[in-house]
């Protein structure tokens, strides 16, 4: 008898892409839907808004097709809470249940598994009204509530849910960006206080998926990435120790061993969190058992160590906040470490943006190892500026060779005990970015619009297929055997 040993991807690997609702759908007050903070969101001066974005609202039909054409096994996507639900709570609007009814039968039409993240940052307007959002304990009862709208609805046509997009970036960059809103950065003590009643919400959502929805599996979605150290200097070692655990573990330590990672005990008292842990929430966290993780993966996070000193944010309220080295002092934890510059990357780097291959490879390990559970990638990719020729095609050569770089390193990562059951990159079509409108482009397929609401408000939005589109079909059809494209 011999070892058993891995070799290539597994044979019913879900290869897809993803998007999410407020970054796609368009349609943003059609047929009932609610207003999002999305809707409302202050935007960076010569970007468009969320309201028409790539129009899948009215391309469902067409987009999933160029999806099936392509060879999807899945399709991550996220669901409108505004749309099923238009104040968050309260009445349901039947036009958003059955719009996603019909997007799931078209998906089980050409063969392709939903995989359905329940919240992707585009929270109803009147939540973050009434409650201040999830500085609200009673926004566990109101997540599960919309969980339970879900999974009654659509129980027999989702087999895999994500309960939350992104929930620790969130946190770690301190809300301010994503959501928006106040125009100022959270403390820590409210940023982590959120993060408990959002690990909370999420334990019991998984919960009631178990109990409502026996055929389908769950499991979160946060942004996952490894944090490597700035030297073999024991102290940035420690510190990357300590960056995983705050950027990372944090979230996945809630929902599979029930408990928080000591390391980060330390920065709470530093920085003074209290959090509010009410009787049974540990419990509730500790039983709720994920049956996967998914995870986001966009490139390595190298940390070096920093001693403690008062952070001053103030400054960084009026910047810009497309500029990389916004994000970057964002990544400065006093007592925990702070993000460098990777000198191994920085060779391949373009617009301040370093491109690691490994970095699934690393982190689906790593996570293999800590929790267990098989995992799923649902996002990682590259966004830049994609010019329409004349004749409609579309030549991303650099999308190909970072996608095909990663994947070579995901298949290695499975070939050494990675427990990797799908790769949906961001993104299928082109969609909305979260700070740099249209012309920052993700998609296979290509969407003719550009920043101008006003245009896009009738804009036909015409489809295009990439070279990328071309490449990716080719790697689907051989289960990733054949990375380099018809010649
Ligand atoms: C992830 C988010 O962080 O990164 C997506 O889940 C986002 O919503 C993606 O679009 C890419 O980031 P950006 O800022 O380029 O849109």
């Amino acid at each position: 008898m011999s070892l058993p040993n891995k070799k290539g991807f597994p044979k019913d690997f879900l290869w897809g892409a993803s998007s999410s609702s407020a970054q796609i759908e368009g349609g943003y007050d059609c047929d009932g839907k609610g207003l999002t903070v999305w809707d409302v969101k202050p935007l960076n001066p010569g970007t468009c808004s969320f309201h028409y974005a790539s129009d899948l609202y009215h391309h469902y039909k067409e987009d999933i097709a160029l999806m099936a054409e392509m060879g999807f096994k899945a399709y991550r996507m996220s669901i409108a809470w505004a749309r099923i639900l238009p104040e968050g709570e309260g009445e349901i609007n039947q036009a958003g249940i059955d719009f996603y009814k019909d997007l799931f039968n078209e998906c089980h039409k050409h063969g392709i598994e939903p995989v359905v993240t329940i919240f992707h940052f585009d929270l109803p307007l009147k939540l973050q009204e009434k409650y201040g959002g999830w500085k609200d304990r009673k926004m566990i009862d109101i997540y599960v509530n919309y969980c339970r709208v879900l999974f009654e609805n659509f129980k027999d046509d989702v087999k895999y849910w994500l309960t939350y997009n992104e929930q620790n970036m969130l946190v770690f960059f301190g809300a301010f960006d994503m959501i928006g809103g106040s125009g100022k950065f959270s403390t820590p003590n409210d940023l982590y206080n959120q993060a408990h009643i959002q690990n909370v919400a999420q334990a019991k959502a998984i919960h009631l998926c178990h109990e409502m929805c026996p055929n389908s599996k769950i499991g979160p979605a946060p942004n996952i990435t490894t944090s490597y150290p700035k030297t073999c200097n024991p102290m940035d070692v420690i510190a990357a120790m300590n960056m995983d655990d705050l950027r990372n573990n944090f979230y996945l330590d809630a929902l599979v061993f029930g408990e928080y990672p000591k390391s980060v005990y330390r920065y709470f008292e530093k920085q003074h969190v209290v959090i509010d842990v009410h009787e049974g929430d540990f419990e509730c966290m500790k039983t709720c058992h994920p049956d996967f993780i998914g995870f986001n993966c966009y490139g390595n996070d190298t940390t070096e160590h920093l001693e403690h000193y008062e952070l001053d944010l103030s400054e960084l309220e009026k910047a810009d906040n497309r500029d990389m080295s916004y994000l970057i002092k964002l990544m400065e934890k006093p007592g925990v470490g702070k993000a460098c510059k990777n000198e191994y990357f920085a060779k391949n780097s373009v617009d301040g943006n370093s491109y690691d291959p490994y970095c699934i490879r690393v982190t689906a390990r790593r996570l293999t190892d800590r929790y267990h559970l098989p995992v799923i990638i649902t996002e990682n990719g590259y966004g830049r500026p994609d010019v329409l020729e004349a004749d409609g095609s579309i030549h991303d050569q650099y999308r190909i060779e970072h996608l095909k770089e990663t994947i070579k390193q995901m298949k290695l990562g499975i070939e050494e005990g990675a427990d990797i059951f799908g790769y949906c990159p961001w993104s299928a079509v082109d969609l909305v970015s979260t700070r740099e409108g249209i012309t920052k482009r993700y998609g296979f397929i290509y969407v003719d619009r550009d920043e101008d609401d006003e245009k896009a408000k009738t804009a036909e939005m015409k489809r295009y297929r990439k070279d990328s589109f071309y490449w990716y079909k080719r790697v689907i059809e051989t289960n990733g055997e054949d990375l380099e494209g018809e010649k």
